[in-house]
C-alpha cells in the first residue's frame, strides 16, 4: 500500500494504475475509520482494479471550531485498517497541500442544502462539495463511494456531478449499524458510557417513522411528532431535527406518499449524531 501526501505525487502514482488498464475506485474519508468506512472500502476493492482512500479532516466543512479540533484523527490505525483491507494507495494530505493558497472560487450549493444539516450547519455543504470537487480533480477516480449515513451529503454530491458534469459513477453504499441500531460513525468514539446507552433513540425513532408511513399514515407532522415522542426525556438528548423529505431533492413532503426520507439529528450531550431511513408508503405518488 502506498502512503501519498502529495498531489503530483499521487497523480503519477495514479497515471500507472490507468495505464495498466485498471478502474479506479474512490472512498474519501476524513479518517477515524471504522466498520462503515470498510464497508466502502471493500465494496471498491470488488469493483475497481486500484482502490484509493483519501484521509483528510477538511477545515472548510466544520462550522464550529470546536468541532474541528475535537474531531478524531487517528492515522496510525487508519493506515493499519487500510492495509488490512487491501487498499492501494491512500492519500493522506497535510491541509497546506490541499489548500496552498486562499480559495478563490468555491461551491455554493443552492436548494438541496436548504433544510436538514444544510439548515443547522450554514457553510457545510459548500465546504463539502468543495472539496470532493478537489479530490475528485486529484484523483479523477471512475467510480466513488458514499454511505447512505449522509444521505444529504450523498444528493449535494450527485447535484455536484450532475451540475459540473464530473465524468465519476456515484456508488451509495448502505449504514452499517450496531447491533442496537446505532448508525456506525466516527463521532460515536465521543459518547460516554451513559450517552451510548441513550443514542440509539435516535434510530428507534427513525423506526417509529418508518412504521407509521408503512402502516399508511400520511401527515408528515403527526409522524413527526409521533417519532420525537419516542426520545425519552433526558438532559442529555435533544432533537435538533427530525423531517420527512422527498429523497431526492431533501424538500419536506407536504404528504406522504411514494418513498419518503425520514432523517433526524440528536444531540448525545455535546455529540451531534445524524442518521435516516428510507420509508415506503403504500400510498402511491401522485405528480
Ligand atoms: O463524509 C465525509 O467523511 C466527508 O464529508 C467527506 C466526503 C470525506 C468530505 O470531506
Amino acid at each position: 500500500m502506498d502512503v501519498i501526501e502529495a498531489v503530483a505525487a499521487l497523480r503519477e502514482r495514479l497515471a500507472a494504475a490507468r495505464r495498466a488498464g485498471g478502474d479506479v475506485g474512490f472512498v474519501p474519508t476524513m479518517g477515524a475509520l471504522h466498520a462503515g468506512h470498510a464497508a466502502l472500502i471493500e465494496r471498491a476493492r470488488r469493483e475497481c482494479d486500484c482502490t484509493v482512500v483519501s484521509i483528510f479532516v477538511n477545515p472548510l466543512q466544520f462550522d464550529r471550531p470546536d468541532d474541528l479540533e475535537h474531531y478524531p484523527r487517528t492515522l496510525p490505525a487508519d493506515l493499519h485498517m487500510c492495509a488490512t483491507l487491501g487498499v492501494d494507495v491512500v492519500f493522506a494530505p497535510a491541509a497546506a497541500e490541499m489548500y496552498p493558497a486562499p480559495l478563490s472560487c468555491t461551491i455554493e450549493v443552492g436548494r438541496v442544502a436548504s433544510h436538514l444539516c444544510g439548515r443547522y450547519r450554514p457553510g457545510h455543504f459548500n465546504g463539502v462539495a468543495t472539496v470532493v470537487m478537489k479530490l475528485f480533480q486529484i484523483v479523477q477516480p471512475d467510480r466513488a463511494y458514499f454511505g447512505e449515513k449522509d444521505a444529504q451529503q450523498l444528493a449535494v454530491i450527485r447535484r455536484v456531478v450532475r451540475d459540473f458534469n464530473v465524468p465519476v459513477r456515484i456508488e451509495p453504499v448502505p449504514t452499517v449499524r450496531e447491533r442496537d441500531g446505532l448508525a456506525l460513525s466516527s463521532r460515536n468514539q465521543r459518547l460516554d458510557p451513559e450517552e451510548r446507552k441513550l443514542a440509539p433513540a435516535l434510530y428507534r425513532a427513525l423506526c417509529e417513522a418508518r412504521r407509521l408511513i408503512a402502516e399508511g399514515a400520511d401527515d408528515p407532522e403527526r409522524v413527526r411528532q409521533a417519532a420525537i415522542a419516542t426520545i425519552p426525556r433526558d438532559q442529555c438528548l435533544r432533537v435538533e431535527y427530525l423531517e420527512l423529505v422527498e429523497p431526492d431533492g431533501m424538500q419536506p413532503v407536504e404528504r406522504i406518499e411514494g418513498a419518503v426520507l425520514a432523517a433526524c439529528a440528536l444531540w448525545v450531550g455535546t455529540t451531534r449524531l445524524i442518521d435516516n431511513l428510507m420509508c415506503d408508503s403504500p400510498r402511491a405518488r401522485v405528480d
